[in-house]
């Protein structure tokens, strides 16, 4: 299968496509055009009848940094219509099972996006953090719904208001992964899952993984939209402005001037 971008490799194998996340020099994050093509692979595989499951990874030892901050930082996350929430609506709405591998990195979008897969193997060497609040930022793709859901209102709050990183082990415990594994074989036990999801019934397994979500659907729905407009905003303060220099300095943001 052809991707739309060559950072965002694409391959079929056992009637699973295997999307993964290809750029390498910083840490597979994403800009405008890999979530475009992303959502495009994701829509594509949606009504592929060849297609049963989908892999996300991500190349060469990291999952992914999260949004591409310098990219966050030019304005191009715009509104509804961008590519940010196009690859939201595709997976959040995707009807057959996702299954994640996921080795080093995976920051904001790369934890949250895991809320959304169906499975998750995460390697030793993985490191989880949802930095929003750290970036003057706010929760996305509707973190802030499912994970006091998943996880307790006070763990979802020390991970989300302190931004606090954590490893594999702790993902397992808190619900966002069925494993902990040694890094080398994450992608291993996703393709044999993988492989094992393809061989069942596809319409009982699309059913299944409807009735899964279908309580939550709706209202995950309106917690991204509400999220998003604030996270629209939030792009163009200075809060956010601060941080995001900071770290392309390579240094602490400092907040004391806020009120
Ligand atoms: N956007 C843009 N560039 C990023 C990036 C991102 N999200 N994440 C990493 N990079 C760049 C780094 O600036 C660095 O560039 P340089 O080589 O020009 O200095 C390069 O990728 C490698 O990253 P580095 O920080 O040296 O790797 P590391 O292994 O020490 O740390 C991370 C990896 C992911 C923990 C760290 O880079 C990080 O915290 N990134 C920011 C994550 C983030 O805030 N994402 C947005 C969430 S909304």
């Amino acid at each position: 299968m052809q991707s739309p971008c060559a950072e965002i490799q694409a391959q079929v194998a056992d009637r699973a496509l295997e999307i993964t996340i290809n750029r390498p020099e910083r840490k597979n994050a994403l800009t405008m055009a890999m979530y475009s093509a992303m959502a495009e692979l994701l829509n594509g595989a949606a009504g592929d009848s060849q297609i049963r499951v989908v892999i996300l990874s991500g190349a060469d030892g990291a999952f992914t940094s999260g949004n591409d901050l310098m990219d966050f930082l030019g304005g191009s996350a715009t509104g509804e219509d961008s590519p940010v929430f196009q690859f939201m609506l595709a997976l959040y709405n995707f009807p057959k099972p996702v299954v994640a591998a996921v080795n080093g990195p995976a920051v904001g979008i790369g934890t949250t996006m895991l809320l959304h897969c169906d499975m998750a193997f995460a390697g030793d060497d993985a490191v989880f953090q949802m930095p929003f609040v750290n970036l003057g930022l706010c929760p996305e793709y509707a973190s802030s719904y499912f994970l006091p859901r998943i996880m307790g209102h006070a763990k979802a709050s020390e991970l989300l208001l302190l931004g606090k990183k954590f490893g594999a082990q702790e993902a397992v415990e808190l619900g966002i992964c069925n494993a902990a594994l040694p890094a080398a074989d994450t992608l291993t036990r996703a393709r044999e899952v993988a492989a094992e999801l393809a061989t069942r019934a596809p319409e009982a397994v699309r059913l299944t993984k409807q009735l899964l979500r279908k309580r939550s659907h709706a209202s995950g729905l309106e917690c991204i939209e509400e999220e998003a407009g604030h996270f629209l905003k939030r792009l163009s303060s200075e809060e956010f402005r601060e941080a995001a220099t900071a770290f392309m300095e390579k240094r602490p943001a400092d907040f004391s001037r806020f009120e």
